[in-house]
């Protein structure tokens, strides 16, 4: 079961006009809320991130904060699966072609649920792969934008080295990778880039912040040389499907001692604590 404009419906009666603007420019933002047990992850957090790209973009929000819980909810309770991705995005409408605004075009709302695809426990203890690109997409990578193309070249980078990211520089220094967050570990301490339009601001790395700070484990944002992240003694990726996820190769090199370090098995610790505590919660409130 999928959502669009209004209605549930079987994904094969989904269509939408060839005339959308997300079709032809990909004009519009999007979302993914990870689902677990039927408990949505960090929801509240994931439809201010919308609200906040639909105003970037100048989309009128079709659903009120309310709205869009319920809806997603509805459709997480269709699903025959427990641990879900739910992917939301909304485009400009359909309009004559135009690169101008429409003057009365009616946002488009899809949403579908799939199952949710976290990386096997094997990956999780071995570590994974990453590459290295310059980051030559533009300068709005704060707004979650359905336009992809400049994410998915530089992901295609890592895929046919059969690496799972690509981690990128802009300037000599870390932006983050073609799909995640990326954090650094020298010394004990743990960096990150701070939040610009150079970086889309995760739900994850939020997560991590949070955890990072309760755990009293030290944690800066703040510029990351590139030089800096090729001698890391600890490289993570974070997103709301990978979670944390420690690269222990990059670029043909070992990172640190060529497996995940103390620091990711503290964090990725507290991170699974955190995860069972927002779900119990989360349960409780749904049997009240
Ligand atoms: C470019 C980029 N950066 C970072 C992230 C991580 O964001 P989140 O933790 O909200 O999933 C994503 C997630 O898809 C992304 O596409």
């Amino acid at each position: 079961m999928v959502f669009l404009n209004g209605k549930f419906m079987p994904v094969e009666e989904a269509r939408v006009p060839v005339l959308d603007r997300g079709f032809i420019f990909g004009d519009g933002v999007y979302e993914l809320i990870p689902v677990y047990s039927r408990v949505p992850f960090r929801i509240d957090e994931h439809l201010a991130r919308l609200e906040r790209s639909l105003a970037a973009v100048r989309i009128r929000n079709p659903y009120s904060r309310a709205e869009w819980r319920d809806i997603i909810l509805q459709l997480v309770a269709r699903q025959p699966f427990d641990d879900q991705g739910v992917y939301f995005q909304v485009t400009r409408g359909v309009a004559k072609r135009d690169h101008a605004f429409p003057k009365d075009a009616v946002p488009t709302v899809f949403i579908m649920s799939n199952p949710l695809v976290n990386p096997p426990r094997e990956v999780v203890e071995r570590g994974a792969a990453a590459v290295t690109a310059v980051d030559n997409r533009w300068q709005r990578c704060d707004i979650k934008s359905i336009s992809l193309i400049g994410n998915c070249l530089l992901r295609q980078v890592s895929a046919d080295a059969g690496a799972v990211e690509t981690i990128l520089f802009r300037d000599g220094k870390l932006t983050e990778a073609s799909a995640s967050n990326v954090f650094v570990v020298k010394g004990g301490v743990i960096l990150s880039p701070p939040k610009s339009n150079l970086i889309l601001p995760g739900i994850t790395y939020d997560v991590i912040a949070e955890i990072a700070q309760a755990g009293k484990l030290p944690l800066e944002f703040r510029d990351v040389a590139e030089s800096e992240v090729r001698a890391a003694d600890e490289l993570w990726i974070t997103s709301s499907s990978k979670e944390v996820l420690a690269i222990v190769a990059l670029d043909g090199k070992a990172v640190g001692g060529g497996k995940p370090g103390p620091v990711f098995h503290r964090v990725y610790a507290l991170y699974q604590e955190f995860k069972q505590k927002v779900m119990r919660a989360g349960k409780e409130r749904q049997a009240a």
